[in-house]
């Protein structure tokens, strides 16, 4: 079981949810973030600190955001670990 982060990260990155986030799951692309499910503990407490709640549980995703299952998945290894002290996007 994992955490993913879907579509209201990208151009946003607010990176709240690096801050709270004891194992650095978190993954840094250009314009958005991933989780990297090897590392997720499943804490959820990264979910209540999006501000535009693009954090689910893998099993709570919304349907039409199930592709950010895969990519979370698939993106993640070859991302560096997100320091939460990038710009701020959104
Ligand atoms: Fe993205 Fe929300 Fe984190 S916008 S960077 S998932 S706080």
């Amino acid at each position: 079981m994992t955490h993913v982060v879907t579509s209201p990260c990208v151009d946003m990155k607010y990176q709240e949810c690096v801050a709270v986030c004891p194992v650095e799951a978190f993954r840094e692309a250009p314009t958005y973030l991933v989780i990297d499910p090897d590392e997720c503990i499943d804490c959820g407490a990264c979910i209540t600190e999006c501000p535009v709640d693009a954090i689910f549980d893998e099993f709570d995703v919304p349907e039409e955001e199930n592709e950010w299952i895969e990519r979370n998945e698939k993106e993640s290894p070859d991302l560096p670990v997100a320091e939460g002290d990038s710009p701020v996007l959104g």
